[in-house]
């Protein structure tokens, strides 16, 4: 499963990079408003570190605006995928831009059935929003299990990813339904190095290395 950050903040997404697992970047304009800083700026920035696809999202809500926006967005790089609304006119554009070959993200996805017609009108990329769900009672990666069987049913090629992720267990719940990406908030990125054994086995380790006598260590 790829690893993409779900953020617009440069520090974050350099110490992924040296961390050597990341795959790709999302984003989305209340992603980008937070950083306060110019669009091209923080896009040309993430598309230079990043060597994967880096999703960012159209305002438009009508067809045209939506492709005139998108072809400005897919000039900036050719990692760029361009993110259009679970709308009827976000998808007659995914449809448009297949056929210019630019890569649609179909974002604010919440059932399996607008994840179908997302499928059938080419996009690149659907973005189920996990947690947004679970916020209102329902068991999100539900409909991740959903999509996935459905796309597997009817051979779709679209790239499932996992947006709106809260917590480790929703990535792990997403590898495990065979989701192809998966996005996360920094700070859940951040917890999943972690475990306490891992901490107190390194520690006895370090302790015990002490014990060899200096003229026995290779370093
Ligand atoms: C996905 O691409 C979206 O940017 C994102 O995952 C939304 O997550 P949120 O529900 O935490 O805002």
């Amino acid at each position: 499963m790829k690893i993409f950050l779900d953020t617009a903040h440069i520090p974050d997404i350099k110490e992924a990079v040296d961390w050597g697992i990341l795959d790709g970047v999302t984003t989305n304009p209340s992603l980008i408003a937070k950083e306060g800083r110019p669009f091209d700026d923080i896009v040309k920035e993430i598309c230079s570190l990043v060597d994967g696809p880096v999703s960012l999202e159209v305002v438009s809500e009508d067809f045209r605006g939506m492709i005139s926006e998108a072809r400005k967005l897919a000039a900036i790089h050719k990692n760029v995928i361009v993110k259009v609304p679970m709308t009827p006119e976000g998808l007659k554009a995914a449809r448009a831009l297949k056929q210019d070959e630019i890569r649609t993200n179909v974002t604010l996805v919440f059932s399996p059935n607008q994840a179908l017609l997302a499928a059938k009108a080419g996009a690149y990329i659907v973005s189920p929003f996990i947690g947004r769900l679970d916020d209102q009672g329902h068991v999100g990666m539900d409909i991740i299990r959903q999509i996935v069987t459905i796309y597997n049913n009817y051979g779709f090629n679209t790239n499932v990813l996992v947006a709106s992720t809260r917590h480790p267990v929703h990535v792990l719940e997403a590898a495990l339904a065979g989701a192809q990406i998966c996005t996360l908030p920094y700070e859940v990125l951040k917890k999943m190095f972690q475990h306490r054994l891992t901490d107190v086995g390194l520690r006895s380790f370090i302790e015990d290395w002490k014990k060899v006598p200096e003229e026995m260590r290779p370093f």
